[in-house]
């Protein structure tokens, strides 16, 4: 029996290069090895407010890009997750075990409640890493491979875990975190102190997946670069690293290895051949995208539900049982 992965994106903001680096790009290599999941969440995608028409149109729109990056729905389960009610009552049932300190303190909550003020903002922000725990957990997830900024989101999914086996007596696995490499967390364009985000004020913080040559070619050349002039792989110059981990992801070279072909060479040119590298990425990633129509994708997005149905609710019937619920 291969062992179980499950990962998600929100259906919300333009997915960008570092959406793809740091997880699409991981599952495809993935999805071979494992029993692998992967959903579009747009129950996370409302804890923000949403245009309902603009919400189910996104929603398809990430399926379609999964598949573009090479998601493949014979390996896996490809599915919406308010697809599958499981998702929001194993969600409840966690919120009553997570503790509000615990929420508190997850830095992405911190970080969008500092923009609003408390009064402002709704209960999900607060407990949405409940249900992110609860998506992973309901199907005895082993592996989830996400960026770096999700790692805390992970670590409260283990927690939360252990505690329900702790007082239920054993009902969950325990998921592990896995990072890609140098993808783990692509930094802003425009500043490569912050990650690549979408949703940035500036669209210079990214590179959309749907943006079309000339954009890509506008952007890199505007992205800002360290002082000095050498074209070297280090902390030390963080802009550069950056730029030279994505460059190196797009070719599946090392990024040391490309700082060393660009020895003598400018920014410039590097640069150039960056905007390049990504535009021959993107051109035929979108030509796939365009390819595929709507009804299809709706079509593999109910077989998907289907199939994570059946186990979701096999779990629930356990979870259901050790919490006290009458049967
Ligand atoms: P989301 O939609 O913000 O991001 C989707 C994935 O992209 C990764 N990512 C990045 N990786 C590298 N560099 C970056 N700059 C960068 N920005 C984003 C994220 O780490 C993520 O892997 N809460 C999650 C979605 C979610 C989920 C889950 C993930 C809901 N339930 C269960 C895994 C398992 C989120 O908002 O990701």
């Amino acid at each position: 029996m291969k062992k179980r992965l499950f990962s998600a994106v929100q259906p919300s903001g333009n997915l960008h290069l570092g959406n793809y680096l740091g997880a699409l790009q991981n599952w495809v290599k993935l999805q071979d090895d494992y029993e692998a999941m992967f959903c579009v969440v747009d129950l996370h995608a409302i804890t923000v407010p949403q245009d309902p028409a603009a919400l189910r149109q996104k929603t398809l729109e990430i399926a379609k890009m999964y598949l573009a990056a090479g998601v493949d729905p014979a390996k896996c389960t490809l599915f919406v997750q308010s697809h599958v009610k499981e998702h929001t009552e194993l969600a409840w049932i966690l919120n009553t075990i997570a503790k509000v300190s615990e929420l508190e303190r997850m830095t992405q909550f911190k970080d969008k409640s500092q923009k609003d003020s408390k009064e402002g903002i709704g209960a999900g922000l607060l407990t949405y890493p409940v249900l992110m725990a609860a998506d992973i957990l309901l199907y005895d997830t082993v592996v989830v491979p996400v960026g770096k900024d999700q790692m805390q989101h992970i670590e409260l999914a283990r927690t939360l875990a252990r505690r329900f086996n702790d007082t239920f007596g054993e009902t969950f696995a325990v998921p592990e975190c896995n990072l890609s490499k140098e993808g783990a967390l692509i930094m802003a364009l425009d500043d490569p102190a912050k990650k690549m985000s979408k949703s940035a004020a500036s669209e210079y913080n990214y590179i959309a997946l749907t943006d079309d040559a000339e954009t890509v070619r506008k952007k890199i050349k505007k992205a800002v670069t360290d002082s000095g002039t050498e074209i070297v792989y280090s902390d030390s110059k963080p802009a550069l690293k950056n730029l030279l981990n994505i460059y190196a992801l797009l070719s599946d070279k090392k990024p040391e290895a490309v700082a060393g072909e660009y020895a003598g060479k400018g920014y410039a040119d590097f640069k150039n051949d960056l905007a390049e590298v990504i535009v021959n990425f993107l051109a035929p990633f979108q030509e796939r995208l365009k390819a595929l129509s709507d009804e299809e994708v709706l079509k593999m997005l109910a077989a998907g539900a289907e199939k994570a149905r059946t186990f979701a609710s096999e779990k629930m019937v356990q979870v259901r049982t050790r919490v006290g619920f009458l049967a």
